[in-house]
């Protein structure tokens, strides 16, 4: 896992909480992310503990054996996998440098720094594109013309390993990101890398990339409206809580109500805890709900915002 075992020095110990066997399963068998300024320590208590970490182009896996540790740093969405009757696992959150939690850090942005970037050569190219993507890798792709059905056609080709998550569009320019995973893709893994590439975008803003904030409204906006037109409703019918839903609808309200006045780090601010949480809540209690066939996930994948 990459992300371990570096931490900054500093880290302030909040508190450290031991989980037996059923309650990892209740409340980490889920993606989960320390959100703000915190950082997480996993440390295996008793028995050996698989976790897992979404990465932009992979799921990576580590077992931390008895009385080994590793961290997690904001935003890295993480899980525990195949649990041991006899498993314990001690969490610690830490607090970073308080100013850290007002705004998405520069880190967030590796999501689409380290992306390679790919022009389609000519209107309706992108098929060639998709099929040219090596395992392991993300692209940010700029192209015209509409690419859904060269999207859908490269993730059956790839048997559900191609993620495609739009950035921008103007009805003819188009700007992606996609990656080329190794293993199929899960309806809850694509929405946590969409919640990502909005935070990435998002700390680019910070980091005084004109671009940003443009992608991030055109994600963000996208996203909100997918879990609204379909996503929400199969959580609904499958028997979710609409007292839940009500509120994370609420919730599309206020960050829709906050988003014309980024510029404002005060609206800045209160956007982005409200985000934050918005998204530890949709990752952990509504996204484990949505086991999806193929095409629920290639819909998701190529949907435009009205
Ligand atoms: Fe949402
Ligand atoms: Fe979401």
């Amino acid at each position: 896992m990459t992300n371990a075992p570096d931490h900054p020095a500093g880290l302030r110990l909040l508190l450290e909480r031991v989980y037996d066997a059923r309650e990892i399963r209740e409340k980490f068998s889920a993606w989960h992310a320390p959100r703000l300024n915190r950082w997480e320590r996993v440390r295996a208590v008793a028995g050996a503990a698989l976790c897992e970490c979404l990465q932009p182009a992979r799921i990576a896996r580590r077992e931390l054996p008895t009385g080994e540790s590793c961290w997690f740093a904001p935003g890295v969405r993480w899980r525990v996998r195949d649990v041991d009757p006899a498993c314990r696992i001690a969490v610690a959150p830490h607090a970073g440098p308080a100013a850290e939690a007002d705004f998405p850090p520069p880190a967030r942005s590796h999501w689409l720094d380290d992306a390679e970037r790919v022009a389609v050569a000519g209107k309706g190219d992108w098929a060639r594109t998709l099929a040219g993507m090596q395992e392991g890798g993300s692209v940010l792709i700029h192209g015209r013309g509409d690419p859904a059905a060269a999207v859908a056609d490269a993730f059956r080709r790839t048997c559900g390993r191609l993620g495609w998550h739009p950035l921008w569009s103007d009805g003819e320019d188009y700007i992606a990101w996609a990656a080329r995973v190794p293993e199929a893709i899960a309806l809850a893994d694509y929405l946590g890398r969409d919640h990502a590439l909005i935070e990435a975008a998002l700390a680019r803003h910070r980091q005084g990339d004109p671009l940003g904030l443009q992608w991030a409204l055109f994600m963000l906006e996208r996203h909100m409206q997918l879990e609204e037109t379909f996503l929400f409703d199969i959580y609904r019918r499958r028997g979710g809580s609409a007292r839940r839903i009500a509120e994370l609808e609420r919730e599309h309200a206020l960050v829709r109500e906050d988003r014309a006045r980024l510029t404002r780090p005060q609206t800045l601010r209160r956007f982005w805890r409200i985000l934050e949480a918005h998204d530890e809540k949709e990752e952990s209690l509504i996204y484990p709900h949505l086991t999806a066939e193929e095409d629920l996930l290639v819909r998701a994948m190529v949907f435009r915002a009205r």
